[in-house]
Parts: structure tokens; sequence; C-alpha cells
């Protein structure tokens, strides 16, 4: 079993747990946004880095912070470990920075969208987004396809 302290929270977790999965054993707002990650798939996680935290202490023979923010998913706990998620105002400022890449070449027409009030996206960007992007090169834009009568493609 390893210690670790999230959101100032202590929890003792199995080897080999993640930080996303300690976290997820804690609950509440200590649980960081996971966008690529499923539990039941071997390699998903690791590319979207919405889960990101910031490790303040590597662990308890190394207490050296890490470097630079790690993508919970993908990062086994070390006994000791300290991690912050919500109660860092810097990693939050990162993590804008990630859904504000995430939504760069995202149609941004969520009132006419299907999938508007059941979408992770949306809730990620209300939730850790800026209130508008920066970005102000043209989108991507993609001709459509004829893919058949019964799906059509944007
Ligand atoms: S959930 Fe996408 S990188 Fe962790």
């Amino acid at each position: 079993m390893a210690k670790v302290t999230i959101d100032n929270i202590e929890i003792e977790v199995p080897e080999g747990t993640t930080i996303l999965q300690a976290a997820r054993m804690i609950g509440g707002d200590v649980v960081p946004p996971a966008m690529c990650y499923y539990s039941k798939l071997d390699t998903s996680g690791g590319y979207c880095r919405t889960c990101i935290v910031k490790v303040s202490q590597g662990s308890a023979k190394d207490t050296r912070p890490m470097p630079k923010p790690v993508a919970s998913c993908r990062t086994p706990i070390m006994d000791g470990m300290v991690v912050e998620n919500m109660i860092s105002p810097d990693l939050l400022e990162a993590r804008k920075g990630v859904v504000e890449f995430l939504l760069i070449n995202h149609p941004l027409d969520c009132p006419i969208c299907d999938q508007a009030g059941e979408c992770h996206l949306q809730d990620l960007s209300y939730q850790h987004g800026l209130s508008k992007s920066r970005y102000e090169f043209k989108r991507r834009e993609f001709e459509k396809i004829d893919i058949g009568e019964r799906l059509s493609s944007i």
C-alpha cells in the first residue's frame, strides 16, 4: 500500500494505482477531468492532457516536486506523494490552456449541436476553460463526404 495526499486529503491505495484512480477513490472536486481515459481499455489515457495535476512532492524518499504537470491517468502513485489539483492556481491556469487547445478546431455551434447538454467537452469548457479563445487563425474545415444515405458526415 502507498499513501498519497491529493488536495490535502490523504488516502492509502494499492501499489500501481494511478493518481487519477486514487482521486476517484476520494471523489468530489479532487477528481481531475479525464477526456481520453477509459478504465477498461489498457491503452487509453495520456493523450488529451485534461487530467494534468501538479505533483508538489514526488515521494517520501524523494521529496522534490515534479518539474511540470503530469497526466494523472498515466502516472502511478509513489508512497508519500503529494498532489495538487483544484488547490493549485498554476495548475488550473495550465488546464485552461489545455482546454483552449482542444477547442481550437472544434466547432463552436453548441446551441444547434445534437449533443449539447450531454457533451463532456462542453462541460469541461464551462468548468475549466477560458471564456473566449485567443486563437485568431482560420479553423480547419472539411468538405462534406457522401458516405451513404443513412449516414451523414459533417
Ligand atoms: S485523461 Fe487524457 S491524458 Fe489523462
